[in-house]
């Protein structure tokens, strides 16, 4: 990092944070640094190298951000693992948190990008699993590039709801019989016999093949404000698919929607401020159930639940909430959304994969308005 000076911190993430670098030329990029340690295994590795791979996979398409360079340096018993990337503006979050006034043309334009950069990743089999504001990077002239594949992962193309999959680099629980319990671990690969060799967190050189019916706690990828019903209660099943992200694109959707406040006085200008269509706080999973029912019925939600002590937990919250449908749920939020972006919006949040528009078929919705 020698040749590049003007260090600036541009955001700050779950492994390591970015930084703005100014080349020795006067370009400026961006730098995501993440931190492991040396002795670590694989697991955190992995996450990293499979963030690499799909970058570099990703670097012919516009609307994502792709890499320019990867290194790294080792510092006493850490890696210090730089991603040197084009430098953008700012994120979609911090726009959205401000004052600033998006047209319907903006959103248009927003949303068509990000739908573009979708497209691109499950042309080539692969789910982001995050999409979020804040993974979506905007410069002034709003072209905005798709970022932060630490939860992506590659799968058989066209996958809309995979039965137990599990991918090199995801986080799982394994069962170990001789101790009786459940130990943290990574998955590193798939084999012919269909089990899967696992390597325990903690215990860097224990690599074991285990069958599917002993790993379990999946981790939750996506944040839950933008996660789908069957990634959010993944405790049981693991679900990645495509269509996972065809949720995140529906919630990302009505966030860029502003609600407007009645105004007191007619010559009061009128008031508004965007938020999550889940405005919740990280640690408030609770609530987030409670939504979920009220959107999609507790007798839905818990075909996804085989645990029965969550099942009795979720019934009982079910009994408090009023019931809306997804539709009735954003018009409660007071949105004023053109009729097409609500299909949009209704359908990518349907409940069942199966039923959610594929990306090609959100990207042709939307151009029927353009
Ligand atoms: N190329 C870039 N140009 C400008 N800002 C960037 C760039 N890449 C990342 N950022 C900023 O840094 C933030 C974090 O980046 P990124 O999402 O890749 O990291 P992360 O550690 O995976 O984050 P998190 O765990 O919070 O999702 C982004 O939300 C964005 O604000
Ligand atoms: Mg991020």
């Amino acid at each position: 990092m020698s040749a590049s000076s003007g260090l600036l911190e541009l955001g700050n993430g779950a492994f390591g944070k970015v930084f703005r670098v100014i080349e020795t030329d006067g370009t400026e990029c961006a730098i995501k640094c993440q931190t492991i340690d040396i002795n670590t295994t694989d697991r955190d590795k992995n996450i990293i190298k499979r963030e690499f791979e799909i970058l570099t996979l990703c670097k012919n398409c516009p609307q994502i951000i792709g890499i320019i360079e990867m290194f790294y340096e080792d510092i006493g018993n850490k890696r210090h693992i730089y991603f040197k990337t084009l430098r953008m503006g700012c994120n979609l979050h911090q726009i959205l948190k401000s004052d600033q006034v998006l047209t319907n043309d903006h959103i248009i334009r927003f949303f068509r990008q990000i739908v573009e950069a979708v497209k691109y990743l499950h042309s080539i089999g692969i789910v982001h699993r995050d999409l979020k504001p804040s993974n979506i990077l905007v410069n002034s002239d709003c072209t905005t590039k798709l970022c932060d594949f630490g939860a992506s992962t590659r799968i058989k193309k066209g996958t809309i709801f995979a039965e137990i999959s599990l991918f090199p680099g995801d986080y799982v629980m394994v069962y170990c019989p001789e101790r009786g319990i459940w130990k943290d671990a990574g998955i590193k690969g798939k084999n012919r016999d269909n089990t899967y060799t696992i390597q325990y967190y903690k215990s860097k050189k224990i690599e074991m093949n285990v069958t599917v019916d002993r790993i379990r706690y999946y981790q939750r990828y996506t944040t839950i404000t933008h996660c789908s019903p069957e990634q959010y209660f993944l405790e049981l099943e693991y679900v990645t698919g495509e269509k996972n992200d065809i949720y995140s694109l529906g919630v990302i959707l009505a966030s860029l929607y502003p609600i407007y406040l009645e105004s007191e006085t007619e010559s009061e200008p009128q008031k508004w401020y965007r938020e999550n269509l889940f405005p919740l706080n990280k640690s408030n999973e609770h609530m987030y159930t409670n939504m979920l029912i009220k959107m999609y019925g507790f007798e839905n939600i818990s075909t996804l639940i085989e645990d029965e002590s969550r099942k009795e937990e979720i019934r009982i919250n079910a009994l408090a909430v009023e019931k809306l449908d997804v539709r009735n749920y954003i018009l409660a939020t007071k949105r004023v959304i053109p009729p097409i972006m609500m299909e949009i919006i209704v359908s990518s949040m349907e409940f069942k994969p199966e039923l959610r528009p594929t990306v090609e078929q959100i990207l042709t919705m939307v151009d029927s308005i353009t």
